[in-house]
């Protein structure tokens, strides 16, 4: 039986799986080499939480890690399983995070965590990965922080090919630090007289301030955390801007 999910991935979950393949890893791929490869010994089990359909899994898979991916949005879950059988992908929501197992290692990437809308509930989830990481586990997550909203200006960015078109545009209100990214995509249907089907979402992320996020790391009992800037790092892309990779132990 389907699993049912009411994520706003959903609906555009195909259309993010395609434009967003080869985005952020390529880019990110020094700083997680630096922050967590390095630090993590082949063979160790990882938790990929808020995987997506799983651009950064396959590079965990690929180096060797026995991978447990979560996600709240059951289509890319689902793009997941067909794509990668090596690992283990489950749909939960971070805020309720629940693995019977203990992992070496919890990675979330790509901004995943600023999908939490609220400073409680960001330290309901770093309370929860405590929960399953092991006594000396690594936890490595990016987060941006306002520079990188501050850059969207609500213009639409259009992507098109053969049977795709897709709208994007991104707004920050910087008095609720909330910023949404409305996509729309129109994908060619498999059907007679070339229709087009339209499918629209709404993203929204919320921006927090660098102290708030390390003040919640240690209530959540994180004891060794570090702020690693994305550039310093070595994301040296548009997608560095105003991403900042955190390093947390117990
Ligand atoms: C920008 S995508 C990044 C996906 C993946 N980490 C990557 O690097 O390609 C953000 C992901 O966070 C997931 N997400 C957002 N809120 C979540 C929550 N409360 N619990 C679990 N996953 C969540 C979304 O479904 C989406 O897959």
């Amino acid at each position: 039986m389907a699993i049912e999910s009411d994520s706003p991935y959903d609906e555009i979950a195909g259309m993010y799986h395609r434009l967003w393949n080869d985005w952020y890893l390529p880019a990110a791929l020094p700083a997680l080499e630096r922050l967590f490869f390095s630090q993590v010994a082949a063979g160790a089990k990882v938790l990929d939480l808020c995987c997506g359909s799983g651009h950064v899994t396959k590079e965990l898979l690929a180096r060797g890690y026995e991978v447990t991916g979560v996600d709240a949005s059951a289509p890319l879950i689902e793009q997941a399983r067909r794509d990668f059988a090596g690992a283990d992908f489950r749909v939960q929501d971070a805020r309720r995070l629940h693995l019977d197992e203990r992992f070496d290692a919890v990675l979330s990437t790509f901004d995943s965590l600023n999908h939490i809308l609220t400073l409680e509930e960001l330290g309901t989830v770093f309370a929860r990965v405590k929960d399953v990481l092991a006594a000396k586990g690594l936890f490595v997550f990016d987060m941006n922080l306002e520079e990188a909203y501050s850059a969207d200006l609500h213009r639409w960015s259009v992507t098109v090919d053969d049977v795709n078109v897709t709208l994007v545009r991104g707004e920050y209100d910087t008095d609720t630090h909330l910023a949404e990214t409305e996509l729309i995509w129109f994908s060619k249907a498999p059907l007679p007289g070339n229709l087009w089907r339209q499918h629209r979402s709404v993203v929204a992320e919320r921006c927090y301030l660098q102290p708030d996020i390390l003040l919640a790391l240690s209530e959540a009992g994180f004891s060794h955390t570090e702020a690693i800037g994305a550039a310093e790092a070595g994301m040296n892309s548009e997608l560095g801007l105003g991403r900042v990779f955190f390093r947390c132990r117990l």
